[in-house]
Formats: structure tokens, sequence, C-alpha cells
């Protein structure tokens, strides 16, 4: 009884205490028990990552953890049909040790739980060392991209940060997955240039005279975050289409006829915002 309770410290999710105790004897299903049938395979996740994560937390978690994912019933001992083990672990599982993780995903990509995508969709449970970061299945870039092959094509376009050649921008240089920000993901990426500003700092100002689509809509108001056909990763060809966008009533003696006027840039050098001039005229 003193065991249990103190497993109950350190994991405090009634949901396992059913699954943790044999029915029967009220003996705990640990990993020793497990080891007496399942040697192998329980030594081999005690040495990978994930075992090792768990058991510099406490050797008490490791040895819980295989009834916490797998959640038999005490009968499996007798009778290993699948109605009392889970191969598979259920949805759940993983929260009862990762309540922080599941809370960030919810709120902070809620595309991936909404549409069913599972813990286990992105990472690998353990049992074999997957060797990448935090335990995903694949490299981030291959993880992602089985999934979004359309944002990961745009990287290929003429004008793209390059993976691992401008400074090694990867999918999760910019994006957060649980949120790493404490903030909702779109919002962080979005909001007065949110993530660019992280490597790009001069572009966000502080401007005296800021040009208001950035402060607004971010850099994506101009710019495909992904990649583009475009130079500078602009979302039109020519910088002048993009201007007009929102500009159609420039004054008159812009005379767009003239390619002097065309290049609206080279007057207004200052697109990003200016310290001096509120028609952006000067930097
Ligand atoms: C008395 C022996 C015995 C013990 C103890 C035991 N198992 Fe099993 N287990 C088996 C047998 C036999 C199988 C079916 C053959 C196999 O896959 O190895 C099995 C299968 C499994 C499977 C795969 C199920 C499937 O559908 O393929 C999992 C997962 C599993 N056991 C987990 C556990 C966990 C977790 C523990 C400790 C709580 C445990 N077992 C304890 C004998 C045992
Ligand atoms: C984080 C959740 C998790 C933990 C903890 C965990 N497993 Fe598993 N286990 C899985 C998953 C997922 C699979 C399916 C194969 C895979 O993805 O590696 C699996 C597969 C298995 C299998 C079936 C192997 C096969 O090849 O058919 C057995 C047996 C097993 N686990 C036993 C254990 C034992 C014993 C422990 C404790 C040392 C344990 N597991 C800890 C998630 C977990
Ligand atoms: C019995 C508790 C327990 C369960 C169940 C559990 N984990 Fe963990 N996991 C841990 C601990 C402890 C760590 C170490 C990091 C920490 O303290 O948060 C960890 C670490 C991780 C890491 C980070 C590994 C790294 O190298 O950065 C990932 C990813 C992870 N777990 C995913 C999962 C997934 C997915 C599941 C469900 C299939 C799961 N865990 C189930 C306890 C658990
Ligand atoms: C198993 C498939 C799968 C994997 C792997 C995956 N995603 Fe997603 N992702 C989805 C689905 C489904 C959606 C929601 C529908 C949509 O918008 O396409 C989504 C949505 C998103 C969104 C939009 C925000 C939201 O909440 O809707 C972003 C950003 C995103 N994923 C980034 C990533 C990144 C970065 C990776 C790699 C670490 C990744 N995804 C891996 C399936 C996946
Ligand atoms: C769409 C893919 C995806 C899904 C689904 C996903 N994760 Fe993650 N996870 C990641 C990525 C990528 C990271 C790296 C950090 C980040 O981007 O926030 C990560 C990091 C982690 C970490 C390590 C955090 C650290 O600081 O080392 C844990 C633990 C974790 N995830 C657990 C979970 C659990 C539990 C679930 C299910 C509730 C889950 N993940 C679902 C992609 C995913
Ligand atoms: C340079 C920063 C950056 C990088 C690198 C990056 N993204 Fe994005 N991503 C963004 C921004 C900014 C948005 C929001 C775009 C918008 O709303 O117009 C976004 C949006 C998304 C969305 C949501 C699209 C939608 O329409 O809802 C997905 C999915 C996504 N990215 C996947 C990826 C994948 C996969 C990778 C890696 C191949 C990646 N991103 C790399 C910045 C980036
Ligand atoms: C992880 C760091 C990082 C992040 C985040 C990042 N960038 Fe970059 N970006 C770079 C690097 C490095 C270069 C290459 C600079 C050079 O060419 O000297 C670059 C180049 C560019 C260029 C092309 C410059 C040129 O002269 O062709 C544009 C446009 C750009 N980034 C826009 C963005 C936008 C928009 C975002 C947000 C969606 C963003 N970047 C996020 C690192 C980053
Ligand atoms: C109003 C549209 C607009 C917005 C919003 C915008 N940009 Fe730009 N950006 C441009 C144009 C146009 C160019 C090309 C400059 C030229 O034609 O001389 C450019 C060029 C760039 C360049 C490459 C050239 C240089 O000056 O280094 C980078 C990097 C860049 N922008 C980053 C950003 C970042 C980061 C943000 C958000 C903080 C952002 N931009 C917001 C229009 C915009
Ligand atoms: C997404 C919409 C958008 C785009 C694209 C855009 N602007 Fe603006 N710009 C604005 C808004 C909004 C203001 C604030 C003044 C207003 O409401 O007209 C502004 C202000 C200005 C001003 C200051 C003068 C004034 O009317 O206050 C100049 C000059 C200017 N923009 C030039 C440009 C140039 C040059 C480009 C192309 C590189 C461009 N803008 C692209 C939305 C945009
Ligand atoms: C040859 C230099 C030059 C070029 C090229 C140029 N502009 Fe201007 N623009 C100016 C000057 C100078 C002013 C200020 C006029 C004044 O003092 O009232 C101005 C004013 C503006 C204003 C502010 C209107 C107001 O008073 O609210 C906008 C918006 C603007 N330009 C947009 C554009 C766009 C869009 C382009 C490209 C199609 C462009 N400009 C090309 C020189 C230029």
């Amino acid at each position: 009884m003193k065991r249990r309770n103190t497993f109950l410290g350190v994991i405090a999710a009634a949901v396992l205490t059913a699954a943790v105790v044999s029915a029967a004897d009220h003996t705990p299903l640990t990993m020793d028990t497990c080891a007496m049938c399942h040697d192998e395979v329980a030594a081999a996740f005690a040495a990978g990552p994930h075992g090792r994560a768990m058991a510099a937390r406490s050797k008490d978690m490791l040895e819980r953890s295989c009834a916490a994912c797998h959640q038999p019933t005490a009968a499996h001992i007798d009778d290993p049909s699948p109605q009392n083990v889970h191969k598979t672990p259920p949805r759940g599982a993983c929260t009862a040790c990762h309540a922080s993780m599941a809370a960030g995903l919810e709120l902070t990509t809620p595309g991936h739980p909404r549409n069913g995508v599972r813990c286990l969709d992105c990472h690998a449970s353990g049992h074999h060392d997957p060797g990448t970061p935090h335990l995903l299945r694949k490299a981030p870039n291959t993880l992602c991209a089985s999934c979004h092959p359309e944002e990961a094509a745009s990287f290929s376009m003429p004008y793209a940060h390059r993976n691992g050649q401008r400074g090694a921008v990867s999918c999760l240089s910019c994006h957060s997955i649980h949120g790493r920000h404490g903030e909702n993901a779109m919002r962080h990426l979005l909001g007065n240039g949110g993530v660019c500003i992280t490597c790009h700092a001069g572009k966000a100002g502080p401007f005296i005279y800021p040009h208001p689509p950035r402060v607004v809509n971010g850099c994506v108001a101009c710019h495909e975050p992904h990649g583009s056909m475009n130079p500078f990763q602009l979302r039109r060809h020519r910088v002048m289409d993009l201007c007009l966008e929102c500009h159609a009533d420039v004054p008159a003696f812009h005379d767009l006829s003239q390619a002097r006027y065309r290049a609206c840039t080279d007057c207004h050098v200052a697109v990003h915002g200016s310290n001096r001039d509120p028609l952006l005229l000067q930097p």
C-alpha cells in the first residue's frame, strides 16, 4: 500500500490506479512483472531515451510506465489476448504524465488534435531509439512533410529559406507544435512580424512611422513565408502590383505609364517603416 501511495504522489492521475494494480492480489503491474515474460522488450525500453528520461525523474515512474501506456488488466498475465492489453496505447495514455504537453497542443496547433492527429503520429514510443530530437518518429522536416507536402515543396521554389543553406531554417525554426512561447502559434507567427523578427530584428522597428500592414497582418501581408516564385518571397511578382493592391489611389503625379514611377521602392525606400518620414521616402 505504501508504494502505491508514493506512486500516486508522483503521477496525480486517478485513471491509472485501476490499471496498474492487479484486482486479484493487489500486486502492482510494474516493469519487473512485465519483464518476467518480456525481458528483452523491457530492458530495451529502460535503456532507450524515453526510459532513461523517466528514470531520471524517478525510478518508480519507469516501473509504472509499461502499465500506464499499455493498460493491461491483471488477466493479461494468464491470458495475453488483445482484450486484456492494448498494444497501441489508447488515447489519453500519454496525458497521464504529459498533461501540459497535451494542453499546449490544443492551444498552439488545435488543427492537430481536431483532425485526430495523435501523439504517436509524431512521436516514437521509445522502444527503439529513433535518433531524433524530442523522440520524433522522423527528422523534423521529413516528419512535417509527410502530412504537409505543399508547404514542404514551397521550400524548393527559387526564392525560399533553404534548409541548411540559409542559416539552417527548418519547419521548427518558425513553428512550435506545443507552444514554446506560451501562446497560440498562429498569433506568435503573425502578430507584428511574429516569428520572423527573431532573425530579422530590424524589419519590425520600432519605427516612428511604421508601415501599417506589418503591424496589423505581420510580414505575411507582403511575403510568402514558405517560398515563392517572386524575388524576396513577395506575394506578387512585380513590387508595384503588391503596392497597388492596397494603394489604388496613388497621387496623380505618379504617372504609372513611366517606368520610373512603377519602381515604388526606388523612392519609398523604407517599405518596412521609417524613423524620419511618414511617406517612407527615407529610412
Ligand atoms: C506471464 C507472462 C506475461 C506477463 C507477466 C506479461 N505479459 Fe505481455 N504478453 C504475454 C504473451 C504470451 C503475449 C503474446 C505474445 C507476445 O506478443 O509476446 C503478450 C503480449 C503483450 C503485448 C502485445 C499485445 C498485442 O496485441 O500484440 C503487450 C503490449 C504486452 N504483452 C504488455 C505487457 C505488459 C505492459 C506487461 C506488464 C504489466 C506484461 N505484458 C506482462 C505474456 C506476458
Ligand atoms: C510511451 C508508451 C509506452 C511505454 C511506456 C511502453 N510501451 Fe510498449 N509499446 C508502445 C507502443 C506504441 C508499441 C507498438 C510498437 C512501437 O511503436 O514501438 C509498443 C509495443 C510493445 C510490445 C509489443 C512488441 C511487439 O513487437 O509486438 C510489448 C510486449 C511492449 N510494448 C511491452 C512494454 C513493456 C514491458 C514496457 C515497460 C518496460 C513498455 N512496453 C513500455 C508504447 C509504450
Ligand atoms: C509514466 C509516465 C510517462 C508516460 C505514460 C509517457 N511519458 Fe513521455 N516522458 C516521461 C518523462 C518523465 C519524460 C522526461 C521529460 C519530462 O520530465 O517531461 C518523458 C519524455 C518524453 C518526450 C521527450 C523526449 C526527449 O528526448 O526530449 C517525449 C516526446 C515523450 N515523452 C512522449 C510521450 C508520448 C508520445 C507518450 C504516450 C505514447 C508518453 N510520452 C508517455 C514520462 C512519461
Ligand atoms: C500525421 C499528420 C501530421 C503531421 C506529421 C504533422 N501535421 Fe501539421 N497538421 C495536420 C493536420 C491534419 C492539420 C489540420 C488541417 C490542416 O490545416 O491541414 C495540421 C495543421 C497544422 C498547422 C496549422 C495550425 C492548426 O492548428 O491548424 C501547422 C502550422 C502545422 N500543422 C505544422 C506542422 C509541423 C511544423 C509539423 C512537423 C513538426 C506537422 N505539422 C506535422 C497533420 C499533420
Ligand atoms: C504534429 C506533431 C506532434 C504531435 C501530434 C505531438 N507532438 Fe510532441 N513534439 C512535437 C515537436 C515538433 C516537438 C519539439 C518542440 C515543439 O515544437 O514544441 C515536440 C516536443 C514534445 C515533448 C518534449 C518537450 C521538451 O521540452 O523536450 C514532449 C514531452 C511531447 N512533445 C509530448 C507530446 C504528447 C504527449 C503529445 C500528444 C498529446 C504530442 N507530443 C503530440 C511534435 C508533435
Ligand atoms: C520562415 C518561417 C517559416 C518556416 C521555416 C515554415 N513556416 Fe509554416 N508558416 C509560417 C507562417 C508565417 C505561417 C502563417 C501563414 C499565413 O497565415 O499566411 C505558416 C503557416 C503554416 C501552415 C498553415 C497553413 C494554413 O494555410 O493554415 C502549415 C501547415 C505550415 N506552415 C507548415 C510548415 C511546414 C511543414 C514547414 C517546413 C517544411 C514550415 N511550415 C516552415 C512560417 C514558416
Ligand atoms: C531562423 C532564422 C530566420 C527566420 C525565423 C526567418 N528568416 Fe528570413 N532569412 C534568414 C536568413 C539567414 C536569410 C538569409 C539572409 C541573407 O541572405 O543574408 C533570410 C532571408 C530572407 C529573405 C530574403 C532576403 C534576400 O535578400 O533575398 C526574406 C524576404 C526573408 N528572409 C523573409 C522572412 C520572413 C517573411 C520570415 C517570417 C515568415 C523570415 N524571413 C523568418 C533567417 C530567418
Ligand atoms: C508592405 C509590404 C511589406 C511588409 C509588410 C514586409 N515587407 Fe519585407 N519587403 C517588402 C518589399 C517590397 C521588399 C523588397 C525591397 C525592395 O524592393 O527594395 C522587401 C524585402 C525584405 C527583405 C530583403 C531585403 C532587405 O531589406 O533585407 C527582408 C529580409 C524582409 N523584407 C523581411 C521582412 C520582415 C521580417 C517583415 C515583417 C517584420 C517584412 N519584411 C514585412 C515588403 C514588405
Ligand atoms: C496590405 C496592404 C498594403 C500593402 C501591400 C502596401 N501598403 Fe502601404 N500602407 C497601407 C496602409 C493601410 C497604410 C496607412 C495609410 C492608409 O491607410 O492608406 C499604408 C501607408 C503607406 C504610405 C504612407 C502614406 C500614407 O498614405 O499614409 C506609403 C508611402 C506606402 N504605404 C507605400 C507603400 C508601398 C510603396 C508599397 C509596396 C511596396 C505598399 N505601401 C504596400 C497598406 C499597404
Ligand atoms: C519617383 C519617386 C516615387 C515613386 C517611384 C513612387 N512614389 Fe509614391 N510618392 C512620392 C512622393 C515624393 C510622395 C509624396 C508626395 C507629397 O509630398 O504629397 C509620394 C506619395 C505616395 C503616397 C502617399 C499618398 C498620400 O499623400 O497619402 C503613396 C500611398 C504612394 N506614394 C505610393 C506609391 C506607389 C504604390 C508607388 C509605385 C506604384 C509609388 N508611390 C512610387 C514619390 C514616388
